[in-house]
């Protein structure tokens, strides 16, 4: 059983979406002036005190007796990840690409099991293996802890269940990714007369607990597997699913979503949330000067010089996408927006990449350091949760992708060029991200960043 005592090891996705946490839920943010602006800043202290906390967490996953009471906790984990793993061994064996091939096909005849929509992943990479990764992320309760603290996503979705009532009265609907359960017991609340709640992680068992806890014990069956595992015995009236990661993509959860949505969504059914719009525009950050100076700062800090770091650390900025919280001020022009998603009808390929051109004018002069993504979505009858700057903050914050070099914009530059997103060949719930733009229709430059933990 979990105890206090003893956290889960943390992988680095959850340390990502825990950092992330701790600094939307830290009151030690300052607001500095920089060259006549505001800029959002946040603390040497916030930052030492999530660094001291990863470190902390780390140091924990060397220590025994914790990890004897981890394997117990993920025991049932493990037994079903090894089950699924005989599993494929099997349909490997008798030639088969993944499980029953009909039952992977979409409505609109595109393949969605991990193992089948990417050949090319089959033969260089174990899929089980990775989704283990990624579910053990999952069974840690600090990330459902975390999810529940973002007050802005939880609320959304009951807002958008509640006032869904008159659809929801008496209605089935399936949570997939159920987590704590806590979207299928706002499905109650709504009216709904049935829920089946699929979590494959351990947390399954403690959604159980909160059923009972709430008196919901008959009306929600909790099932723990994942969707594509199991078998809903009835076509329901409506989905709900939190499955959005950074730059929308991320986790590549979507596409357990939109297999749920063919298999046992009725024709007339409803998704929860219903649309998802992904945008990018150009922005400043101040602080990657900071953190680039830093180095050199050792030396009057500590007496020993360190500026040799300073390339090191500007390739690891410019090599991957990080999420951090922007400020308003530091958008540069209008985002454009690169795809947007009806999730009543859009294909699980459409899920798998995301290509388009764009084209900005900034507002004023400003040093550009880079492009920052984030997105919205909307439910039946209106709620929208807006991850932008220009929004209450979220536990996604914004995506930035910071350039080799930044770039001097006045008023009415012009930067055009295009966004491409696909998942990565190593790991596909990763993502890689392209940027190809000119600016002032001038040299152009391309940079790759890669989504990844
Ligand atoms: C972002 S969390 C949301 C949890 C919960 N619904 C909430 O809103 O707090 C996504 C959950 O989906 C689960 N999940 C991911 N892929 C899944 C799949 N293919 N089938 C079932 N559950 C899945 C994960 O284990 C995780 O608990």
């Amino acid at each position: 059983m979990l105890s206090a005592a003893s956290p889960p090891v943390l992988s680095t996705f959850v340390k990502l979406r825990l950092l992330i946490y701790s600094r939307l839920t830290s009151h030690a943010c300052t607001r500095k002036t920089v060259h006549g602006r505001v800029w959002l800043r946040y603390t040497d202290r916030v930052i030492e005190r999530s660094t001291k906390w990863m470190m902390a967490s780390l140091k924990l996953k060397s220590r025994e007796g914790r990890k004897r009471n981890l394997d117990q906790e993920e025991e049932s984990y493990e037994e079903s990840a090894t089950e699924n793993r005989r599993n494929e061994a099997k349909s490997s064996a008798s030639g088969e690409l993944g499980r029953d091939s009909d039952s992977t096909k979409t409505r609109n005849g595109c393949s969605c099991d991990w193992g089948i929509v990417k050949p090319r992943l089959q033969q260089t990479i174990n899929i089980d293996h990775i989704d283990e990764d990624y579910f053990r992320c999952y069974a840690d309760i600090r990330i459902h802890e975390q999810m529940l603290s973002d007050k802005v996503r939880t609320l959304a979705y009951r807002h958008a269940l509640l006032q869904n009532k008159c659809n929801l009265k008496g209605a089935t609907v399936l949570d997939v990714g159920a987590g704590t359960g806590i979207l299928s017991q706002f499905a109650v609340q709504a009216g709904a007369s049935k829920v089946f709640a699929v979590e494959p992680t351990r947390i399954a068992h403690f959604a159980k607990q909160i059923c009972s806890e709430n008196g919901n014990a008959e009306s929600i069956s909790v099932i723990q597997s994942k969707i594509e595992d199991t078998s809903i015995p009835i076509e329901v009236d409506a989905i709900v699913s939190e499955w959005m990661g950074y730059s929308l993509l991320y986790e590549s959860m979507l596409q357990s979503v939109l297999w749920a949505r063919d298999h046992y969504l009725k024709p007339s059914g409803e998704m929860y949330p219903c649309k998802a719009s992904l945008f990018l525009a150009p922005i400043n950050d101040e602080a990657i000067h900071e953190r680039l100076n830093s180095w050199k700062q050792m030396k009057d800090l500590y007496g020993v010089s360190m500026a040799s770091l300073e390339p090191l650390t500007k390739q690891a900025l410019t090599a991957r996408a990080d999420s951090l919280h922007l400020d308003m001020e530091s958008v540069l022009a209008n985002a454009c927006c690169l795809c947007h998603f009806d999730l009543k009808t859009m294909t699980v390929h459409d899920a798998q990449q995301v290509q388009e051109n764009f084209k900005f004018t900034c507002y004023g002069s400003s040093l550009m350091h880079g492009f920052a993504t984030w997105f919205t979505v909307t439910f039946p009858g209106g709620v929208i949760i807006d991850t932008s700057p220009y929004a209450l903050p979220t536990h996604w914050g914004q995506t930035m992708m910071y350039l080799e070099e930044p770039i001097s914009v006045q008023q009415d530059t012009e930067i055009d060029g295009s966004y491409r997103m696909q998942t990565s060949e190593e790991n596909p719930r990763f993502w890689d991200i392209v940027v190809e733009f000119q600016v002032n229709r001038g040299k152009k430059i391309s940079q790759h960043w890669q989504c990844a933990d």
